[in-house]
C-alpha cells in the first residue's frame, strides 16, 4: 500500500502563514510525522506541496499505478477548481479531503467545497494532527478492500 499526500497552495508557508489559524508547525514538520507514521504503519508514503493548479493535476495523473490513494490539502483550490475535481474523478482513486483548519466556522466561500463530492470523506479542523487521522482513515479504507 502507498499513498500520496498531496498539497496545495500557501502550504509551504505553514507555521509562518496566519499561525492563529493554521498553528506553529511547518510543513517540513508535517512531512516528517507522516513519514514516521508511514512506517510504522508499514505502508509507502510520497508528499508533494504545489502552488501551481495544474502541477497539482500532473501529481494526482501521476499517482495513477504509483499509489493506492491521496490525502488532498488543496488549500484554495478546493474552493474554486473543477480542474482538479475532474482529476480525481479521472483517477479513479480514493481521496480523503483535508483542511487543518475548519472550513465550516470560517468565510462562507470556504464551505463550499468542489472536491467533497468526489472524495471519500473529509477530515478538517484538527490542525497538523489531521494528517495522521487522514491517513488512517485512508489506510482502513484500503485495508477494506477500497
Ligand atoms: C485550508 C483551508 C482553505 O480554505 C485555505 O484556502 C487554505 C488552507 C486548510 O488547510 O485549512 O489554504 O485548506
Amino acid at each position: 500500500t502507498s499513498i500520496l499526500i498531496l498539497n496545495g497552495p500557501n502550504l509551504n508557508l505553514l507555521g509562518a502563514r496566519q499561525p492563529e489559524i493554521y498553528g506553529h508547525t511547518t510543513l517540513a514538520d508535517i512531512e516528517a510525522q507522516c513519514a514516521r507514521k508511514a512506517e510504522a504503519m508499514g505502508i509507502g508514503m510520497a508528499f508533494e506541496q504545489s502552488n501551481f493548479e495544474g502541477a497539482l493535476v500532473d501529481h494526482i495523473h501521476a499517482a495513477r499505478g504509483a499509489h493506492d490513494g491521496i490525502v488532498l490539502n488543496a488549500g484554495a483550490y478546493t474552493h474554486t477548481s473543477v480542474a482538479l475535481r475532474d482529476a480525481i474523478s479521472s483517477v479513479a482513486l480514493p481521496v480523503v479531503e483535508l483542511h487543518l483548519s475548519n472550513v465550516h466556522s470560517r468565510e462562507e466561500f470556504r464551505h463550499r467545497s468542489y472536491i467533497a463530492p468526489v472524495a471519500l470523506g473529509v477530515i478538517c479542523g484538527f490542525g497538523a494532527a489531521g494528517y495522521a487521522l487522514a491517513m488512517d482513515a485512508l489506510a482502513g479504507h484500503l485495508d477494506a478492500g477500497g
